[in-house]
């Protein structure tokens, strides 16, 4: 095992901590602060930060939508680059601070910003960028990775850059006391699958790692079992916190990833609109039926150690309790959940990932276009 771990991002939790901001930006910054579609009005969320910055100099961008367009997020770049400013700051959800990433790292390059999704452009400057969290799930908040969309060309693409690791990330759980249901079960359905990801590959004896994901993964079942008490503080928090530190690296480095279930995911938002964690629902658990021989020790190990299980079988089951607790918050695990018509899928979506190169998936590079037919097909 080898490897280098430098998160950097500066984590202010619990309540009241947005005021924290307030010293977090250099007093002499000009900061623009960018939002979704207003939730953070309706709440109070922008209130607190309006107070926060009361002595610094600020400006606002509205409007960044779910999946996060190039095209919008380029008025952005536009306006940061005409009017100067130096710090961003982006209060939201997942794509309010990935969006927030593609402006800080596309301000500073003087070419077209999708470049840096299609990989012609390295990303190795980016403007300082700190981030309010008001949806855990994406742990875009403390991590260096960012996932944009282009309408024009209906493509979902993500890149990867330690220069837009956020400075500061503020995880307030009474920011969440707005989030409807839906949003709650997809952070938790979201973070169950970051983990997953990172843990369930092959066995390497990796004993932090995997005790560390087996330990948020532990947590995961308990909130999601304990659905009916989402209104409390502690509940809050503690999936705050989980989902936090299921993609801050930790728990991926020095061991395998495979993260064929988002690359696929991805491509049913593309092309349908689905929420990202649907997309994760609908297809993690067809991928372990699908992959299952390379993925039964892993399985193994997650059935013992996160359900308890014991006996025969236990890879099988564990994919089946999977499913079951995905279901159990509200997330559709199948196509018929999402009124999709399983031909329609197998050409779109193969089409899709062809399209994009992506014909090489998982851990081992073997999840191909074959593979793919199977697990749409198993998620029927
Ligand atoms: O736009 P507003 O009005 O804020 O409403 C949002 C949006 O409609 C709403 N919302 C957020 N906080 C709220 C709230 N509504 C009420 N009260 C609050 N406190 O929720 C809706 C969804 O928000 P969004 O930010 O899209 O959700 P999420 O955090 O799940 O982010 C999803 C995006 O993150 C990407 C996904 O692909 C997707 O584009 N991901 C980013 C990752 C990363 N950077 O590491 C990893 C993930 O795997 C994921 O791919
Ligand atoms: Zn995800």
């Amino acid at each position: 095992m080898q490897f280098t771990f430098h998160n950097p991002t500066q984590i202010q939790f619990g309540r009241g901590q947005i005021a924290s901001v307030a010293r977090l930006i250099p007093r002499d910054a000009k900061v623009l602060v960018l939002y979704g579609g207003g939730s953070i009005k309706a709440n109070g969320v922008y209130d607190q930060v309006a107070e926060a910055l009361k002595a610094h100099q600020w400006a606002e961008f509205a409007g960044i939508e779910p999946n996060p367009t190039v095209e919008t997020l380029d008025k952005a770049v536009a306006r940061v680059k005409d009017e100067g400013f130096d710090f961003l700051l982006a209060v939201g959800g997942g794509s309010v601070v990935d969006g927030t990433k593609y402006v800080a790292a596309a301000a500073c390059y003087e070419g077209y910003g999708w470049d840096i999704l299609s990989g012609k452009h390295k990303v190795r400057q980016a403007l300082p960028l700190g981030a309010i969290l008001t949806l855990p799930a994406t742990g875009s908040e403390s991590n260096a990775a960012a996932v944009i969309s282009r309408t024009a060309t209906a493509e979902k693409r993500s890149f990867l850059a330690p220069a837009v690791f956020p400075v500061f990330a503020v995880l307030d759980p009474d920011t969440m006391s707005s989030l409807p249901d839906r949003q709650l079960a997809n952070g938790l359905v979201d973070a169950f699958v970051h983990i997953c990801e990172q843990y369930l590959t092959v066995p390497t004896g990796a004993m932090v790692q995997d005790g560390f994901a087996e330990a948020l993964l532990r947590n995961l079942v308990v909130l999601a079992g304990q659905f009916d008490q989402r209104r409390t503080l502690e509940w809050r928090e503690n999936l705050m916190w989980t989902a936090n530190q299921a993609l801050n690296g930790l728990i991926g480095v020095g061991v395998p990833h495979d993260w064929a279930t988002h690359a696929i995911g991805h491509e049913f938002t593309a092309l349908y609109g689905l929420d990202h964690a649907q997309t994760l629902a609908l297809v993690h658990p067809a991928l372990l039926r699908v992959c299952l021989a390379q993925k039964e020790a892993k399985l193994t190990q997650m059935g013992r150690n996160v359900f308890g299980l014991e006996g025969d079988g236990i890879a099988n089951r564990t994919i089946d309790i999977i499913e079951n607790l995905f279901r159990s918050v509200g997330v559709g695990t199948r196509l018929g959940d999402y009124q999709l018509d399983k031909n329609d899928v197998l050409l779109q979506v193969l089409t899709a990932l062809e399209g994009h190169g992506m014909t090489r998936l998982g851990h081992q590079r073997d999840v191909d276009l074959h593979t793919v037919d199977a697990i749409i097909r198993k998620a029927e």
